[in-house]
């Protein structure tokens, strides 16, 4: 077991359970945050409340941060402007100034959403161009951290997939939902493009980068690559329910009032470092997928 104290924020979510997992595998010492507190080994810290972050830091003394905490709802972001630029840029800010001042290694974890989506995919060199709140705070949280600190890493994660049934808040959970509420067909678009990431994976590839010391900024996805579309029918058919539920094909346009927030065309990143490096660990996203619909399949096959 590795020695160093491990301080982690926004472990709560759905990232975070495999982060925790990961860690606590790892290490005698980890500290696990977040402001909702729905695991008993979660103590509460606000991203956003410098000084009660600076008193678990400067308490705690850890030698790395693994900075998670975001509001990662891409339509309460565009509506809560303020709440958005204070937890997820200046929280970022926070934790990289507390970083600095106990010479902590800082993890941050950004998002594929930072760029325009002009092109069809972008490596660690494009230049980011974010269209939503979300992504500009995600992005001020970037540039904050490479202009702060040497001893840093930024990992940039596509379509989250993980956390399962009671944290996942994105495309899969929302999806099972629909199937599991009866409905036989599904409407997903098919003119956006990304590259899913598994938390799991992405927890253990953080986890084996950082033992590299490699500093730097990385995109870090899965292999591969594909539309909501090719996501959502991949999963309705591990789920051996391709005869029972049809996936229709629809443009952004359907969805323009629930998900009004504009998203790039493609979000899709090629992990050019992590190959370049040698120490690219990302799986293949059908892979993932399969492995992470073993839950989702349990769960709907007790039902019947
Ligand atoms: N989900 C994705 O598709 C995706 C893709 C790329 C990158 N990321 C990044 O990955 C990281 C982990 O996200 P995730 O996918 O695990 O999302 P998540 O499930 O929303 O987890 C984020 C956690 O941070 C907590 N949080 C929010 N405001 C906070 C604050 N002020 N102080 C402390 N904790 C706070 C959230 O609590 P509440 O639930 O109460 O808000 C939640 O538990 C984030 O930095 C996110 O931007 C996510």
């Amino acid at each position: 077991m590795k020695k160093e104290r491990v301080l982690i924020t926004g472990c709560g979510g759905m990232l975070g359970s495999a982060v925790y997992r990961v860690f606590s595998e790892n290490y005698k010492n980890v500290l696990a945050t977040d402001i909702d507190l729905n695991e008993p080994w979660l103590r509460k810290m606000d991203v956003r409340e410098i000084s009660d972050c600076e008193k678990v830091v400067l308490d705690y003394k850890p030698e790395i941060i693994l900075h998670l905490a975001a509001l990662t709802d891409l339509e309460y972001c565009e509506k809560n402007i303020d709440n958005c630029w204070r937890t997820n840029a200046l929280g970022t800010e926070n934790i990289a100034i507390l970083a600095k001042r106990t010479d902590a290694t800082m993890v941050y974890i950004s998002t594929a959403g930072i760029f325009g989506g002009e092109k069809d995919e972008f490596t660690d060199f494009d230049r980011p161009d974010p269209l939503s709140y979300y992504a500009k705070g995600k992005y001020h949280g970037e540039q904050f951290v490479e202009r702060y600190l040497t001893k840093y890493y930024v990992f940039r994660a596509g379509w989250m997939m993980g956390g399962g049934l009671k944290k996942d808040k994105k495309f899969i959970n929302k999806i099972y939902r629909q199937i599991k509420a009866g409905k036989n067909e599904l409407f997903v678009v098919d003119d956006k493009l990304g590259t899913p990431t598994y938390t799991n994976n992405f927890a253990e590839s953080i986890f084996r980068v950082l033992q590299t010391g490699y500093y730097g900024l990385y995109n870090q996805v899965c292999g591969g690559s594909c539309s909501r579309l090719d996501v959502a029918r991949e999963f309705v058919r591990l789920l051996g329910l391709e005869d029972n539920v049809k996936v229709t094909k629809v443009s952004s346009d359907y969805f323009k009032d629930e998900y009004f927030v504009v998203r790039p065309y493609s979000e899709k990143l090629v992990n050019l470092k992590l190959e370049s490096r040698n120490i690219n660990f990302m799986r293949e996203w059908k892979e993932c997928l399969a492995e992470y619909s073993s839950i989702y399949k349990e769960d709907y096959h007790g039902k019947i």
